[in-house]
């Protein structure tokens, strides 16, 4: 292969985990000056990289294919643009890289720096990398839009789940109490993350274990949202990762009710990694994988039953 090359996982076309292709001889990205080319070490499978691959976002993000997928990554800088100043080559990074171009299921990607800050240091690439959607979607849930106080009382639908296990760290670390859901297989898992009371939704609907809630937060959508409206008290807020939020109910309710996104900043992922450092939340890697099972990988994530999160390992 020449130094121009690599190996990538793409998509050619839309459709189930088999249109995920991998390949050698792949152009190698070219930077352009704010850019720097990471040589990938570690990239985490989220949901929206199957939904993007069944052709779900394609209206609204416009790719063209063919497509490389995957953008929480971990890696070494190994080439910086002319106008890049905050990193370096040999930098050992982390970040969420923009989804409008080509991810890193691949040897390299080419990401603004501003994207990307210093991994924390006591992580490995493969529990950097699964860090950024996980954790900033909470924080933007938590923090930015629901305010979370010490003494407050979340709800936390998905509680073992990617986003919501980053989820029940957070508040945690901000001295809420935490009521989780998730199905007995994960109860264990959802005391060792620290929740105050878990909820087995397979037994129990959550409505007759919570009312009141000053927050909820929605990582299931359907009609787990749908439902959720009535347990927040008035003026509280909810908080959907999944699908859109009805004002109507909200106002039926006396809330507010707000669609969360995973809103990145080089000081918010720094915040990341010294919480991460200093012990405050843990990666949760359920399951590492090299680079060439990355449809298998997909066919995990899309069951909706994992616990923690997916990486795939190319370093
Ligand atoms: N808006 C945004 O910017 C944004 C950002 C990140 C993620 N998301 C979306 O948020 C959703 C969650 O993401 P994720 O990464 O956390 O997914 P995930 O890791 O695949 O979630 C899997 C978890 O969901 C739990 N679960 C499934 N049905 C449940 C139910 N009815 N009640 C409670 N728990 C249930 C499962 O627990 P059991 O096995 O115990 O059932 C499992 O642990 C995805 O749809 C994703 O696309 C949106």
């Amino acid at each position: 292969m020449s130094d121009t090359a690599m190996t990538a996982v793409r998509i050619h076309a839309y459709g189930d985990a088999s249109v995920l292709k991998y390949e050698t001889g792949v152009p190698r990205p070219v930077i352009a000056e704010h850019d720097v080319l990471v040589k990938v070490h570690a990239v985490a499978v989220n949901p929206v990289d199957w939904k993007i691959r069944e052709g779900y976002m394609k209206d609204y993000l416009k790719h063209k294919l063919p497509l490389i997928l995957g953008w929480d990554v971990s890696g070494v800088v190994e080439e910086v643009g002319s106008a890049v100043t905050t990193l370096k080559v040999g930098d050992e990074v982390y970040g969420l890289a923009p989804m409008a171009k080509d991810g890193g299921y691949a040897e390299y990607i080419s990401v603004v720096a501003t994207a990307l800050v210093q991994k924390p240091k006591s992580l490995s690439h493969v529990e950097a990398a699964s860090l950024p959607v996980a954790t900033l979607t909470a924080w933007n849930s938590l923090f930015d839009i629901a305010k979370l106080q010490a003494g407050q009382t979340v709800l936390i639908h998905g509680a073992a789940g990617g986003v919501g296990s980053m989820a029940v760290q957070l508040a945690k670390w901000k001295q809420a109490k935490v009521i989780g859901t998730a199905s007995a297989k994960n109860a264990e898992f959802l005391h060792s993350l620290g929740v105050d009371e878990g909820i087995d939704y397979t037994a129990v609907p959550f409505e007759d274990k919570v009312k009141d809630a000053d927050v909820v937060f929605d990582t299931v959508g359907g009609e787990t949202l749908s439902r959720s409206y009535a347990v927040v008290k008035k003026g509280g807020v909810l908080i959907t990762a999944v699908g859109q939020p009805s004002d109507e109910e909200a106002a039926k309710y006396g809330i507010t009710a707000v669609r969360c996104g995973a809103v990145t900043s080089e000081q918010r992922l720094t915040e990341i990694a010294v919480l991460a450092d200093a012990g405050k939340i843990k990666p949760l890697v359920q399951t590492v994988m090299p680079l060439i099972e990355a449809a298998d990988a997909h066919r995990l994530s899309q069951s909706g039953r994992t616990r923690g999160k997916i990486v795939l390992q190319i370093v």
